[in-house]
């Protein structure tokens, strides 16, 4: 029998379905039976088609990823009602493999970045069949209701033939590791749907379900309607319970078909702002921290409510990662910018334990998404992950299984640039920047003989504790001291073993030489080229 590619249907039998896993409020994204950490990059919006593919593999490639993120969009596999074509899925999930890269899925629907731009154009232009969101005065706005039971009958039946054609031609190899449903969802400049049929919905009582979880952030009344519930809150509450209905309904029947992992994406909220009702600064009802529970009790088929980061600065990325990782809820970081500065988060996000990271755009289409990402379009916008994703793909297993046995801590440089300390049993790893490898700069903001490549922050280290007195450190520009507390607290001690290598593809760790004298003398220096380190402490 002959696939639609021309490739031979595989026999085998099928690998056990990708899953996530939960460890005491810790996740493992479990690929092939096995802990995976997703070394992801995501593709531009537009380059899913066959044709652009070559310059999204050529990026994958040069960033050693192990998982690419890609869109499918619902007008080009159904662009006359009912007909589907999945040439396209055909030739990725067929080019992935032969890339040996694993595939997360981007569901483009009812809902791109709030907007229906990628529904087919029977849908796009039928506001009658497919009604559009009213705003307070009556106008018709931009955005697809959550309230049309067609618009989502029919979404749902596109997702649900996508889902079972991937059961079809990739259960025996599950390529797809995960789904995306929808891509940032919420609404800008509205709140809500001020529909007749939505003004009903919003005067009935709030679901026992979301009473159960989302607290009102004013004291409200227990029970009852969304604004006697959740006051100036309602609103914005309301619309997230109808697209976190619409989007779990359709990730429900699409599960149903075939069970991958699902997951939404979130356009944010500024996470520094003090709480307050929407004014008209972010997507109302998408999944921003505020509302998590809300997902979590409307859409029980999403998995994941994830941050897209692109406000680059330390303190909000920290604070963002934060309010995503809960315990009912994976850190996972679907898209963040692909500029040179995001790439050191990579180390503070796997190093708390995320299923992945992915920063957006990472292909060679002749387009930047500047000023949320890189200017460079070209080998060195992807070198900065490259070098990072080469160092820690050879242990990506490995460090999938520490993360989920709560082994783990990462942190990136931060803006103010200060040293940060991170806490493992009876030790801890204090890290700082811009020092030389020999010797003790001061800290001060204005050091100014420093080590090139150090100018702006750039400096991240991941570290596992994978014994009592023993640690992998990877990083890249920092300096990293460990030193006694808990029960060692008071002991002298010193490197037992500083060696430095990297685990090969078995988990077997191959040493390159041992680090003393010089380079352990003043901490242990890591330059812009990442380094693994296998420590051993010692106490005399
Ligand atoms: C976030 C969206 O999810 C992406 O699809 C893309 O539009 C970026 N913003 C901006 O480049």
């Amino acid at each position: 029998m002959i696939a639609l590619t021309g490739a031979p249907v595989d026999s085998r039998a099928a690998a056990p379905i990708p899953h996530l896993v939960e460890k005491d409020g810790r996740y493992a994204l479990i690929v092939d039976g096995k802990p995976f950490t997703m070394l992801g990059v995501q593709a531009h919006n537009s380059s899913n088609y066959p044709g652009a593919l070559p310059e999204v593999w050529a990026a994958v490639k040069d960033a050693h990823a192990n998982t690419l993120e890609i869109p499918v969009a619902w007008e080009q596999i159904e662009p006359v009602e009912g007909k589907f074509d999945f040439s396209y899925v055909d030739t990725l999930v067929e080019q992935a493999r032969r890339n040996k890269v694993r595939l997360v899925l981007l569901w483009f629907g009812t809902t791109k970045n709030t907007s229906p731009a990628y529904t087919p154009e029977w849908v796009k232009f039928d506001n009658a069949r497919f009604p559009r969101m009213i705003d307070k005065d009556g106008k018709v706005g931009y955005c697809l209701s959550p309230h049309s039971e067609e618009t989502l009958k029919a979404d749902k039946r596109a997702f649900v033939a996508l889902m079972g054609h991937l059961k079809k031609i990739d259960e025996s190899h599950r390529t797809v590791i995960m789904v995306q449903v929808e891509n940032e969802a919420g609404t800008y400049g509205n709140p809500r749907d001020f529909s007749p049929k939505a003004e009903a919905a919003f005067r009935q009582a709030v679901p026992q379900t979301v009473l159960a979880r989302k607290k009102s952030p004013i004291s409200g009344a227990a029970s009852g309607n969304w604004s006697e519930v959740y006051g100036a809150y309602g609103d914005e509450y309301f619309h997230a319970y109808a697209i976190a209905s619409y989007i779990g309904e359709i990730a429900k029947a699409g599960r149903a078909v075939y069970n991958l992992p699902m997951y939404v994406n979130a356009a944010l909220r500024d996470p520094l702002e003090p709480m307050a009702p929407w004014k008209n600064n972010f997507a109302s009802g998408g999944p921003s921290h505020d509302v998590i529970d809300i997902y979590k009790a409307a859409a029980p088929a999403i998995d994941i409510a994830a941050p897209d980061l692109y406000a680059s600065e330390s303190s909000r990325v920290s604070a963002n990662l934060e309010l995503f990782q809960r315990r009912d809820n994976a850190l996972f970081v679907p898209e963040m910018g692909n500029s040179a500065i995001y790439s050191r988060y990579v180390y503070q996000i796997l190093g708390r334990g995320a299923i992945g990271v992915a920063p957006f755009g990472v292909d060679y289409a002749d387009y930047t998404n500047y000023p949320l990402g890189s200017k460079l379009t070209d080998k060195t916008m992807v070198e900065p992950f490259g070098k990072i994703y080469a160092t820690f793909r050879p242990m990506a297993q490995l460090w999938a299984g520490w993360a989920l046995e709560g082994r783990t801590g990462g942190i990136a440089e931060s803006d103010a640039r200060t040293p940060q300390t991170l806490s493992f049993k009876d030790w801890n790893v204090t890290v700082s920047f811009r020092q030389w490898q020999l010797g003790e700069q001061p800290e001060k903001p204005d050091m100014k003989d420093i080590p090139p490549g150090t100018e702006t922050p750039s400096g991240g280290v991941a570290v596992a504790q994978i014994g009592d007195n023993e640690f992998v450190v990877v990083g890249q520009h920092a300096r990293v001291k460990i030193g006694p507390t808990g029960a060692n607290a008071g002991k002298s001690t010193l490197y037992a073993r500083v060696e430095e290598g990297r685990f090969d593809e078995s988990g077997k760790w191959v040493m390159t030489r041992n680090w003393n004298g010089d380079q352990a003398d003043h901490g242990l220096n890591l330059t812009g080229r990442p380094a693994v380190l296998k420590i051993r402490m010692g106490s005399y």
